[in-house]
């Protein structure tokens, strides 16, 4: 690595871009621990829905985030019941038997209305004169009511049916595919809720996403019970600080704290802490991506699967989904930013790299 200066503790991070190291490889440490058994279902459903429908349009979520009408175990006996030609089930079985057993995707999610939603807040945008612009950005506002949710309340009783999981308050999620409530998004959304003057539904997607905290020790890279082995950019505690910023609420932060230490303790445990030696012999305790996942992506397996098709053994394939699950977790996705051969997703190194970004954000958690 480059020499640092480390008489800065800025020093280090100034140096961070794109840094490579000898990393131990932690696809060992990584267990493989068995998903849940709805998980499981869902994805070899998903499987069987691509050999059926062909890639052609094809988006691997929405099989995993159907929720299910009735219990597992009858929900997969029809399943393995089906019948099928040459392995594959017809579209026309499989529609029928996925419209029978299960609801529509993103169904187990209610549109809310956010209380505090006002159509021109007081003192909206004050700078802004023009009225075809002050207009455009009152339209803009106005998708607050578009893409506010609350967990259905089926969820909370029978969370065995569902990969969403059961939030306690209103949530905004980023739309389209993206159903639920995601980590780092919600930061984005929050500086908009500010400018929004809707405080009260910041404050309920951070308590959300404290709640996370609480339950996993972290904050998940989104809502659903197959995000639970990566986070996202921690800017958990931005949230907080910007809302006190602007409503100057310190019962809110006082709450908060207990669980940004524990957060804080996350990113800085074994999975995501790296020590470097500087040219000067001086140690720097440094942060990286690292999902806690070494297989395919839930969400996105069928085409994870056929990515890692081209690798030839089980420890390759085991190692791209590790990459693959950490390029994720750093909110960024795929780019070559991460990539040791900008032309081939299977190079993914996510994991050898300190990225300065990440940095920063634990660098500004740490000492302000
Ligand atoms: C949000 O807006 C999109 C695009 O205009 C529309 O298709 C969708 O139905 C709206 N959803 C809600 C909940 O208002
Ligand atoms: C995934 O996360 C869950 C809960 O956070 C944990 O119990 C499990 O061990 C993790 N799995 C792997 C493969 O690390
Ligand atoms: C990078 O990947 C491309 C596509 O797989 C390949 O053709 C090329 O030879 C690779 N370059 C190097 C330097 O390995």
């Amino acid at each position: 690595m480059a020499p640092s200066n480390s008489a800065s503790p800025l020093a280090p991070l100034l140096l961070l871009f794109l840094l490579l190291f000898a990393a131990t490889d932690m696809a060992d440490a990584v267990r493989s621990t068995p998903i849940t058994p709805l998980i499981a279902f869902l994805q070899s459903l998903q499987s069987a829905a691509l050999a059926s429908l062909g890639s052609s349009g094809f988006d691997p979520k929405v099989y995993v985030d159907l929720p299910l009408k009735r219990d597992l175990a009858s929900t997969q006996a029809a399943f393995d019941a089906l019948p099928r030609v040459d392995g594959v089930v017809p579209a026309a079985t499989l529609q029928r038997y996925v419209d029978e057993y299960f609801g529509v995707a993103g169904s187990d999610l209610l549109v809310a209305q956010p209380a505090d939603f006002v159509a021109e807040p007081e003192g909206f945008l004050p700078k802004v004169e023009r009225p075809e612009v002050r207009a455009w950005a009152l339209q803009v506002h106005a998708l607050w009511k578009n893409l506010s949710r609350r967990v259905a309340d089926e969820v909370r009783e029978q969370p065995e049916r569902h990969t969403l999981l059961p939030l306690p308050g209103p949530v905004v999620v980023p739309g389209s595919r993206f159903r639920e409530v995601y980590y780092w998004d919600s930061y984005w959304s929050i500086r908009g809720l500010l400018v929004s003057k809707m405080y009260e539904t910041a404050k309920e997607i951070v308590r959300n996403l404290l709640s996370l905290v609480e339950t996993y020790g972290f904050v998940l890279n989104g809502a659903r019970a197959y995000y639970t082995n990566r986070s996202q950019p921690p800017l958990l505690s931005a949230m907080v600080f910007d809302i006190y910023e602007r409503t100057g609420d310190m019962e809110f932060v006082k709450q908060a704290v207990p669980l940004l230490l524990k957060e804080h303790k996350f990113w800085n445990s074994e999975v995501h802490k790296v020590t470097v030696q500087d040219a000067q012999g001086h140690k720097h305790s440094l942060n990286r991506y690292n999902a806690m996942w070494d297989r395919p992506r839930p969400e996105s397996g069928t085409i994870d699967e056929e990515s890692a098709a081209r690798l030839s053994s089980a420890a390759q394939r085991r190692n791209f989904y590790h990459q693959v699950a950490s390029t994720a977790e750093s909110g960024w996705d795929f780019s070559s930013r991460w990539m040791r051969n900008s032309s081939d997703l299977t190079t993914l190194a996510t994991t050898s790299i300190i990225p300065v970004d990440l940095n920063a954000f634990i660098y500004k958690v740490s000492y302000g």
